[in-house]
Parts: structure tokens; sequence; C-alpha cells
């Protein structure tokens, strides 16, 4: 491999942060670069520039879940090879985006008494530690204990009960686990590759952080984040992560149902649909034509683009109304002000947006990275979110004493959670 130089660098010492986010679709390597200090260019301690990307197609991987360790650790190695090239840093360490339908969320309550004169992080620790004593089967592993607040002598709603009196600390916890199997050959593979593993994150943390405002996580607010395999829900509520959900449906469904009704190869279904895709009948005009056929040994032909729709549209509707169930079954509906949060992928296809309106009745936004450095395709891009919030997510650990400042990467939830946990939670 040439490089025209290369800055030998030990990711976790300097400060240098590098998301992978292994996606059904493609492996992306986002290099980050936090700022520690105020430097000549103008930039606040704190905020992150990006340095470059490198993606390459996945193979090897279905719905999120590794199929074949030799297949994904090449794809890793070429995403990873060309952000090092883009770049000039040998990458060596990395953030690492967890998803799949084997991920699930479970809430769960913990309690204590406290016996010194005040909370302290041993009583922080030890709250978080009684919720977390739920029976998790031991083919899962946890990936993330998360509080979403706390309790004092019945007191509710309180957000950093450190150094509060009080004999009764109570806390709700989500632990976000997965099949361990799973987690363990997404591992292996980017170790094949070369690479170690920093800290495995639940993507939608990650997201949440690149694209989410304060106000919104404040107010209440679903993130649906839709993938080539997987679409993932999660919300949050008075500033705090509360529930997330992975439903086995992404764009490469919508892809194959076009293939199979327009009995054309996958490749060109992919084509067609990015062009002309369209998941509402009401947004296309009745003299609309897509021109198929564009296969060797195909003959192209014209076709009313209603068709197309009539195939995307009945697969928009299952899947939000399977997130709608999903919401409606934890009661989150009504306490979402602030909306949905459309990303991934998946959102771009037209009709994304008033369909989500129309089904779950709230507004939407599309959400993506914005004002994050060199544009290597990534601010606007919804397919960044997570590679982005990766970055965001290892930077959080890298300056903690900045972590009230304004710059990009202390909005971060899991900034003001890690801020409460100590090192064994983190
Ligand atoms: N313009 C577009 N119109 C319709 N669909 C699109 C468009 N651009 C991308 N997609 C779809 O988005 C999906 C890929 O999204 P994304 O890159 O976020 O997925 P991923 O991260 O690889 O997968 P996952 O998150 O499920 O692991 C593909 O199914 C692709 O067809
Ligand atoms: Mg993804």
């Amino acid at each position: 491999m040439q490089f025209g130089f290369i800055r030998e660098v030990a990711l976790k010492q300097e400060k240098l942060v590098v998301g992978l986010d292994v996606g059904s679709t493609r492996v992306r390597a986002v290099v980050g670069e936090i700022n520690s200090s105020y430097n000549g260019n103008g930039d606040a301690p704190g905020s992150i520039k990006i340095l470059g990307v490198g993606t390459s197609s996945s193979r090897g991987i279905r719905k999120g879940v590794v199929t074949n360790i030799e297949s994904t650790a090449a794809s890793i190695r070429e995403a990873v090879q060309e952000a090092e090239k883009l770049t000039g840093i040998q990458i060596n360490a990395v953030h690492l985006g967890i998803t799949g339908s084997h991920i699930n969320c479970i809430s769960s309550h913990g309690v204590i008494a406290v016996k010194e004169k005040e909370i302290g992080q041993k009583e922080i620790d030890s709250v978080i530690d009684s919720a977390r004593a739920v029976a998790i089967p031991f083919d899962r592993e946890i990936l993330h204990v998360i509080p979403e607040g706390f309790t004092v002598n019945g007191q509710e709603g309180i957000t950093d009960p450190r150094g509060m009196g009080g004999v009764r600390l109570e806390t709700n916890v989500q632990i976000v686990s997965g099949d361990a199997t799973s987690i363990q050959n997404m591992l292996r593979s980017c170790e094949k590759a070369g690479l170690e593993v920093i800290e495995s994150v639940y993507q939608p943390l990650a997201s949440a952080d690149a694209i989410l405002t304060e106000d919104e996580k404040e107010l209440g607010v679903a993130m649906i984040d839709i993938g080539g395999g997987t679409t993932e829900v999660s919300c949050f509520r008075e500033g705090s992560f509360c529930h997330s959900a992975v439903i086995a449906i992404g764009g490469n469904n919508f892809t194959n149902d076009v293939a199979i009704g327009l009995r054309i190869s996958t490749r060109e279904a992919e084509y067609i649909k990015k062009k002309y895709g369209c998941t509402l009948l009401t947004l296309t005009k009745d003299d609309d034509e897509v021109e198929i056929g564009y296969d060797e040994g195909s003959t192209s032909r014209k076709i009313p683009r209603r068709y197309l729709v009539e195939i995307l549209q009945p697969r928009a509707e299952e899947l939000f109304s399977l997130i709608k169930e999903e919401m409606a079954g934890k009661g989150l509906q009504r306490s979402l002000n602030a909306g949905v949060v459309l990303t991934g992928g998946g959102v771009l296809m037209e009709g994304m947006d008033v369909m989500v309106e129309n089904i779950l009745e709230l507004p939407v936004r599309t959400g993506y990275p914005v004002n994050y450095g060199v544009d290597a395709g990534i601010n606007g891009n919804p397919c960044y979110s997570t590679g982005v919030g990766l970055v965001l997510y290892g930077a959080e650990e890298f300056l903690p004493d900045l972590s009230h400042d304004n710059g990009h990467i202390f909005n971060g939830t899991m900034a003001k959670i890690k801020d409460w946990m100590s090192g064994k939670f983190k």
C-alpha cells in the first residue's frame, strides 16, 4: 500500500477517532479529529472535524449480522484502507457500530438505601448495579446500561443526584443487549481486518449524537434510521434515551420487491428504485413513465411509474405500521412532542417523509450530519449519521473536562450519561 505520507499515530493517544459503521449495504470508516484547544483556524475546543471517509460495499453481512467473517473483514479492510489513503493516517483502532434484529432494549428499575450523608458516585454505581441485576440469558451480551434519570426520596426527574441528601435512591435504566455470538462475530471480523475495537456502540446511540438536538431529546423525539437491512426506531424524552427496537425491514426489501415485481435483476431494481422510487401514488402524475431493461440481454421498455409505486407503497406502509405498533406498545407516541427524525439511506426515497407524517401522525424532518469539516459527501447525507455519530460518541471520552462546552461533541446523550457513571459502566 502506498501512502503519500503516514502520520504514525496511536489513535487512543492522539485526538483522532475513527467511527466504523459496518452497514448491510456499505461499510463506512469515518476519521474525525477533535480540537482540544483553540487553534489558529478559529475552531473551538471540542469541535470535531471530519478528515475523510473510506467506504466499500458490504459483503458477508445480512441485516446487520455477519454471515461470513472473511468477507466482512475484507469489506472492512477496503473501507479502512481508503480512509487511510485519503487522510494519510494509519488506522488501528475504531469505535464500532452494532445493530441487527438480535438487539433488544429492556427497561429495569433499581433501588438502594443511602447510608452516607450525601449521594456520591458510589451510590450512583450501586443503584445502577441493582437495576442491571436482572436475569439476562447467558447467550446475550450487554452493550449499554443507560440511566433515564434518578428518584431521590420519591422525588422524580432528578438528572444528577450527586451531592444531594436522601435515604432512598432509585433509577430506571435501559439495558441494551445483543446476541453474544453475533456481537463476537462482528468483533472477530474487525480483528481479522487488523483493527482493535475500542468500544462497541449500539448504532442509534451514536446517530443520535450526530443528528438530534438537545431540544428534541428534551421534548420527546423518535429517530427512525432506515438502512439497507434493518430499520431502528429509537425514542428519547426528557433528555434521555428511553426505548429502541430493530425492525428487520430495510431498503433492500424495497429493492427485492421491485426486482420480483418488475422481473428485473436486483442490481437494476436498486438503480430504478433510487432514480424513480416513490412511496405514495398521490405524489406521482398519471403520465409519469419509467424506462426499465438496462441489463445486458434485456430489451428496454417503458412502464407507467405508477407500477413501481404500487410495489413500493405497501412495503413502506408495512414498515411504518410496524413502527407505529412498536411505539404504541410502549405508550410512547404521546410523549413525542418534537415528532420524528428520519435518517439512513432509505429515507432518500420520495414520499417516505409524507407517509411517516400520515401514518404516525407526527411532524417529521430528515436528519443528517452538518458542518463537520471537509465535505466528503457527509454533510447533508443521511447515510453518514451513524459513521459521524460514532466519531462524536468516541470523542466524548477524550475531553471530559470540556464536557459542558458548546462544541459539537458535547451535546451527546451519552456525554451526560457518561458523566454520571464511573468507569465500570462507561
Ligand atoms: N436515493 C435513494 N432512494 C431510495 N433508496 C435509497 C436511496 N439512496 C439509498 N437508498 C437505500 O438506502 C439503503 C442503504 O442505506 P444505508 O447506507 O443507511 O444502509 P446501511 O447502513 O448500509 O444498512 P443498515 O443500517 O441496515 O446496516 C439501501 O437500501 C439503498 O437502496
Ligand atoms: Mg446503517
